[in-house]
């Protein structure tokens, strides 16, 4: 896939804009990479806190059929930037997988993922967003961010910074290409499995008001979340799921 990469210093958020310019017709793998967002989207309609210090960046897909789940487009794309940057930036432990798609260092997330689908009733595109916390702002992680965000690294110049946030996106792109135009083969979800640290743990999500307590069995070759409750086997196909002790 060709990549036209445009860099903003700072934009109210990456994915808003590129799905502004795939209305005006923009080819698939089309970037837009920024240095800060005042507007980050997060997963569940929550904001992502993005100062200057990470990476984000939003690249556009036009795939022809969806003869796959598109979970798996984020899936594919947790496993191309977890394998980047430990490729870039080996870590004493490496990058780890919080299904479906928050990859976590040391206990902490460094990397969140956010996939929107767009629509003009003939054709149909995904605007595929990936924040990285390169290193923490310079007055450290707001109060309530504090016990969950990490970086990759403890401080970076701004030269680092320039250079880091280019080098991580096209290794991403690289890899996270492959993976796309190989599917629906998803023999890459093995990898995925490997770096998924719930499998066998306890945790809960929330259903209709009713927070249900699970043990994690796995994860399908759809990237849907495999959990045992009350000796009942089910799949979650989306959705946010908490770790309990
Ligand atoms: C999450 O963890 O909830 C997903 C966060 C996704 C953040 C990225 S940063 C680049 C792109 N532009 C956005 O506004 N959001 C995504």
């Amino acid at each position: 896939m060709h990549h036209e990469l445009i860099h903003y210093t700072e934009v109210s958020s990456t994915n808003l804009l590129l799905k502004e310019l795939c209305r005006q017709g923009a080819p698939e793998g089309c970037v837009i990479l920024a240095d800060r967002q005042t507007e980050g989207r997060g997963r569940l309609g929550r904001s992502f806190f993005s100062p200057e210090g990470g990476l984000y960046f939003s690249l556009l897909l036009r795939p022809a059929s969806l003869d796959f789940s598109a979970t798996l487009l984020t899936t594919a794309a947790a496993v191309a930037m977890a394998e980047s940057i430990d490729a870039l930036f080996p870590g004493e432990t490496p990058t780890a997988v919080k299904w479906v798609n928050d990859l976590y260092r040391s206990g902490k997330k460094v990397c969140g993922i956010l996939a929107e689908g767009m629509t003009d009733g003939q054709t149909s595109a995904i605007i595929l967003g990936l924040g990285v916390n390169l290193c923490p702002p310079p007055e450290g992680f707001p109060e309530e961010l504090r016990d969950k965000a990490g970086a990759l690294y403890p401080a970076l110049s701004p030269d680092e910074l320039a250079t880091l946030r280019l080098s991580l996106c096209q290794a991403f792109l690289s890899r996270f290409d492959r993976l796309f135009e190989a599917l629906p083969d998803t023999a890459f979800m093995e990898r995925y499995r490997k770096r998924m640290f719930l499998t066998g743990r306890q945790v809960s999500y929330v259903k209709a008001g009713l927070r249900h307590f699970v043990t994690v069995l796995g994860v399908d070759d759809d990237g849907g979340l495999l959990i045992e409750e009350k000796g009942q086997k089910n799949k979650l196909t989306a959705g946010e799921v908490s770790l309990e002790l």
